[in-house]
Order: C-alpha cells, then structure tokens, then sequence
C-alpha cells in the first residue's frame, strides 16, 4: 500500500533576524563562540501575543496554496509543539480554528525536536486506515518566552543601553540554552503517495524518559500544588535546564545508530538516500553525523545559521527550503533524523 508523502510545505519565521551580537550585548558570549560551537549566526523570535498557531497559521497557507489545495481539504491536523499557548487546550485545535476548518480531528503532539518522524509515522498510518485522507502537519515553537532575559528592546536593536549586573548575570547562567533556540513554524501536507513504491517507508523511533532531565523545565508542572508560585518563578524554575554537552553526545550516537538500523532494516545501503533531513540542532552533532555514516556534506544540509534550533519547526522549514530550492525532488529518498527532549529520537524514510 502506498505511503504518506509530502504533496505541500510552508514555513513562517517571525519579525527581522536577532544576530548573535545582540545576544551578546545582554550575556557573557560573543558571535565567535556561538558561531565557533554551533554554526548559528542569527534566530527570529516571536513578539508578545503571537503564539506558535500564529505563526503555524502563516506557515499553513503557504503549504496550502503550494499543495494546491483549499483548506477546506484538510481532514485532520497533527501539531507538534512544546510551547503551546496554553496548557491546554493544544494548539491543533487553535490553528484549525484560524485556518476556518474548525470540527476536523485535531491532534497535539508532544515530541519536541524529534516530532517529525513520529508525526510522519502517525500520518501515515492514519492515511493509511483510512481515518484520514489529506493531513496538516504543523510544527512550530516560540521560545521567546524561555529566554532569560527582559531586556527585549536592546536584544532587538531598538534600544542601546547598559544592563543591569543581576540581569546580565542570569543570562549568563542559562546562556548554553538561551543561544541555540530561535521561533518559527513549518507545515507540510500529507496524502497517500500516487506511486504504490512511493511515500512513506518506514521510522525507527525511540524515546528514554530515564534521561528526561537531560532538557526539561524543573518547576512549573503538576507534580506542584499549585502547579507555579511566585518562588518557582523567581528561582527561574520555569526556565528550561539543558545538560547541552551530554545531550550533544547521545544525539550523535543514537542518530547514527538509529539511521544505520532502519536502513538495514529496509535492506537500504546508505548511499541509496538522497537526502538526510537532519533537526538542526548545533551543526556539530550533524557533521558529526555526516562523519560516522560517511555522508557526503551535500546530502545533509543545514540551514541552522539563519534560524537557530526551531524545535518541532526545524525539519519543516528545512524540507520547505530545499523543496523550493528544487534541491529534493519528486522520486527523491529522504531520511529525517531528529532527537529531542524526553529523550525521543528517531528517523523516518519517504519517497518524495
Ligand atoms: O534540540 C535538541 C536538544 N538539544 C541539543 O541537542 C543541544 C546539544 N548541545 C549543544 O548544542 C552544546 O552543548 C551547547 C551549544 C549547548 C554548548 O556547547 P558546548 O561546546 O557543549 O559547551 P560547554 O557547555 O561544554 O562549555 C564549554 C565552555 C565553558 O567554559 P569553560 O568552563 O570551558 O571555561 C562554558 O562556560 O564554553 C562556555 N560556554 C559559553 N561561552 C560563551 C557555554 N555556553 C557559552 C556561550 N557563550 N553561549
């Protein structure tokens, strides 16, 4: 039976480009070491009140209209994202709402960066019950909400002025995390592929929750009563903690592990994918990557110098980019790989 495949895409980023220089203008780093450590020159972030079914919603028209179809269309959504506007509800449903096709199944997805193969595996089997037959896959994640820092208008470039030594000071302390992460969304537009060969093959997914404190927020969830307080907040328990060189390792293992199994698996030597759609993360787990498999650097782009880590976003605007750039084409293979909190880790193959 014919798999998912990928018949639109769209991404969104918001406002103008956040260098690294003015992040350094509010924290101990510099765009030598940001660029040096991750290969990120810039990041957009989002504004007050613009929300990741915001900037999904931008993202979806354009892979509508790239689909060629109306979102009228669209029998279900599946919406990865782990910074929701709200607790809950999800966003699916918000984005649905927006896009005027409230009433459809609306699915909220929780696998952070590594959302996509999962969200790949979920639509294709739901295509192929039969539950659905023309999905919206979005991802999107605003972090400027995370960032460690209120002094938004110098981070922007709209104000010059010195920081006061405590602020400075605690941007300092979160400054592994608070430099690789920037907003933006992605969808894509899902049907069965036309070729019975075609479309989705097959994932290889894997989560570890005995290493979730590797990214996680400490504070501010259920295991509280109340769930936030004043002290949680002020001991920056809302704040993601990020063990960022451990995390580096076990992404290049267990991304290069995971890609030779599902190869295998499928009875595929490695020099059969076209292309390797890898989370953008920091460019060094990736080259790493490109090392262990012996991936030619060419077939395993990155795009991680203008956006940062967009999260569930990343895969999609990557694959929106180098669909357009006619860079993958139609009958391509590609291998998504991705690994993010929880742990979740995983790789999924499609035939464009
Ligand atoms: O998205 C899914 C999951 N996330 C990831 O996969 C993230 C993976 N991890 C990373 O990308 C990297 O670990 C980071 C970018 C977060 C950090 O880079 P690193 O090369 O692992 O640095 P480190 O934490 O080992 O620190 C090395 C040095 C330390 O200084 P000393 O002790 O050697 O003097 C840090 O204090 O670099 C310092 N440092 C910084 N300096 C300037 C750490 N962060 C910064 C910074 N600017 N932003």
């Amino acid at each position: 039976m014919s798999g998912a495949t990928i018949v639109g895409t769209g991404h969104f980023v918001p406002g103008s480009p956040v260098p690294n220089d003015a992040l350094a203008r509010v924290m101990e780093t510099s765009d030598a070491w940001i660029q040096a450590r991750t290969g990120i020159r810039q990041r957009h972030f989002a504004v007050e009140g613009q929300g990741p079914s915001d900037l999904a919603l931008e993202a979806s028209k354009k892979a509508l209209a790239d689909a060629g179809i109306e979102a009228t269309e669209v029998d279900y959504i599946i919406f990865a994202t782990m910074t929701p506007e709200h607790f809950f509800p999800g966003s699916g449903p918000l984005l649905g709402a927006k896009l005027g096709i409230g009433g459809i199944p609306a699915l909220d997805i929780r696998q952070q960066c590594a959302a996509m193969p999962y969200a790949f595996q979920l639509a294709d089997s739901l295509l192929k019950a039969g539950a659905a037959k023309t999905i919206l896959v979005a991802g999107a994640d605003v972090h400027a909400g995370f960032m460690p820092w209120q002094d938004w208008d110098v981070v922007r470039g709209v104000a010059d002025r010195e920081i006061a030594t405590d602020a400075y000071a605690r941007a300092t302390r979160h400054r592994g995390l608070a430099v690789i992460f920037g907003d933006g969304a992605a969808a894509m537009v899902l049907r069965k592929s036309a070729d019975p060969r075609g479309g989705f093959l097959d994932a290889e997914l894997h989560s570890d929750g005995g290493a979730y404190d590797h990214l996680f927020v400490p504070g501010v969830g259920f295991r509280q009563i109340p769930y936030v307080t004043p002290e949680l907040i002020a001991a920056d328990a809302h704040l993601p903690q990020m063990a960022g060189p451990s995390l580096l390792k076990k992404a290049v293992r267990t991304l290069s592990s995971t890609v030779r199994s599902l190869c295998s698996t499928q009875g595929l030597d490695l020099n059969e994918i076209d292309c390797f759609v890898a989370h953008q993360a920091n460019d060094r787990i990736n080259r790493a990557v490109r090392d262990a498999l012996r991936i030619p650097p060419e077939k395993i782009p990155s795009n991680i110098a203008r956006y940062g880590n967009t999260s569930a976003a990343t895969i999609g605007i990557l694959t929106d980019e180098l669909r357009r750039e006619g860079r993958v084409r139609k009958g391509d293979l590609l291998c998504f790989l991705a690994l993010g909190a929880g742990l979740n880790w995983g790789a999924a193959l499609m035939r464009l």
